[in-house]
């Protein structure tokens, strides 16, 4: 299995020349050659709800400072929505992905889509070619095996797939990532990390905009469950998914991927060795499925063991802290603080922040990879590991058992049923 530790995608391109495939895997810039050096990049957009309107945004922003793109298509199962988004964008409006992808004026893919079709578009468009901003989750919490399918397929190709955890734009993470390797903590053995908020806004609170919507040529049912379990049609469930286990896994899934993938950057973390997941709907009592509260550990083969921690019912924090045998690394907010490893609040070393940084700047760094071919901050083998975790944290908290990792099989495995007492 890869390591996510090499800056640059490892596919040797040679072997791809000769098919179209290969033409598109070997770069947009190379797409760009073929057309002209005036040729833009075409955007499609996947999933036009209330998060795509960012990225809408942000794309229009790069094109008024003079980024080679153009929005080319917008795709949504929601005929409302989607003429709003082709309306704003011009781009090409299609109630089907796969006639998306199909489209030729479409280089590079947005996909904002509920969590569960992440992994299958983000898969169904790296096969036809194009490189992928996806938002997190990269997958839902049931599908490990597509997960692991994607940040295989992304190898193979050579695509560039950058997904939306928008903490990573702000540098401390990778100056954190310098230090520790530099020895400054000395051995890493203990990290912390949380999200912590008050509100079920983002679950119930999603909104209803027609309580007389249903399933026809203006709202596909069908496209909307997809690899879920089937159902007849329920508007709760359809303009309201993070309710719900088959589509959503609460703040682990939704929430912690922002908070672990600096984490995992700054601490090299690859795939986990064992995962427990605690906790459960603790706090909201309504006809919401997915958990509120919830702890997730992980050991990693390196020997550090890492607690991943949260609720919605109450927003104190805690810092993201990473203990070392020589001392300890706190980052986020201003910089980066070193304090003994005695206890002693004041810091021996601080190091500023180089630079903040928002979703604009992770689509910044997508086009920059794009062009050259690197992998982008949030590439899929840090999301391998990220997600796996989340993933195990899920499996572990609802069926109440530890969960280990099989490197060399890359599956997930039951702990042996064994009597303790
Ligand atoms: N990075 C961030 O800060 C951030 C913020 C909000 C949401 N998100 C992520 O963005 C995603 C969307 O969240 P949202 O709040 O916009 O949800 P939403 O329900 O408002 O939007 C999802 C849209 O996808 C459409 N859709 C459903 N099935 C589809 C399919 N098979 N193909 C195409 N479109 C389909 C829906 O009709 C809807 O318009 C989520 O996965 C969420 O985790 C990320």
């Amino acid at each position: 299995m890869r390591s996510r530790d090499s800056s640059a995608c490892m596919v040797d391109r040679r072997a791809f020349l000769g098919s179209a495939a290969a033409v598109a895997a070997a770069g947009l810039g190379m797409v760009r050659h073929a057309r002209g050096a005036q040729a833009t990049l075409g955007v499609g957009f996947i999933g036009c709800g209330g998060r795509m309107w960012s990225h809408i945004a942000c794309v229009k922003q790069l094109i008024d400072e003079g980024a080679p793109l153009r929005s080319a298509a917008v795709c949504d199962v929601y005929r409302p929505r989607l003429d709003a988004a082709a309306e704003a964008t011009g781009g090409t409006p299609y109630m089907d992905y796969r006639e998306l992808l199909a489209d030729p004026a479409v280089d590079i893919v947005a996909i904002a889509s509920p969590d569960r079709h992440h992994c299958l578009q983000a898969l169904d468009a790296v096969e036809a070619g194009k490189d992928v901003f996806s938002e997190k989750p990269l997958a839902h919490w049931q599908q490990f095996e597509q997960l692991k399918a994607l940040a295989h397929r992304v190898d193979e190709t050579g695509a560039v797939l950058q997904v939306g955890t928008q903490m990573v734009a702000d540098s401390t993470c990778r100056q954190a990532r310098d230090l520790i390797r530099e020895g400054v903590i000395g051995k890493p053995l203990h990290a912390q990390v949380g999200y912590f908020r008050q509100g079920d806004w983002g679950e119930r609170g999603m909104p209803i905009p027609d309580p007389d919507a249903r399933p026809g040529p203006d709202l596909d049912w069908d496209a909307f469950i997809g690899d879920a379990p089937q159902r007849p049609f329920d508007i709760s469930r359809f303009f309201q998914w993070r309710m719900y286990l088959d589509y959503a896994g609460g703040p682990p899934t939704d929430l912690y991927p922002h908070v672990y993938t600096p984490l995992a950057i700054a601490l090299d973390l690859s795939m986990p060795m064992r995962v427990s997941g605690l906790g459960g709907k603790l706090f909201y009592n309504h006809a919401r499925e997915v958990p509120d509260t919830v702890n997730i550990l992980a050991d990693y083969p390196e020997g550090v063991t890492v607690a991943l921690l949260g609720t919605q019912a109450n927003a104190r924090p805690v810092e993201t802290c990473i203990r070392g045998s020589e001392a300890t690394l706190v980052f986020g907010g201003p910089g980066i603080q070193i304090f003994p490893a005695d206890g002693n609040a004041t810091p021996s070393l601080e190091v500023a922040r180089e630079a903040g940084g928002d979703t604009i700047d992770l689509w910044r760094d997508f086009l920059r990879c794009v062009e050259t071919r690197e992998r982008p901050w949030s590439d899929v083998w840090t999301q391998y590991g990220v997600q796996t975790v989340v993933n195990m944290g899920m499996l572990s908290m609802l069926g109440g058992r530890m969960l280990h990792f099989d490197p060399d099989g890359e599956r997930i495995l039951e702990d042996p049923p064994v009597e303790v007492a």
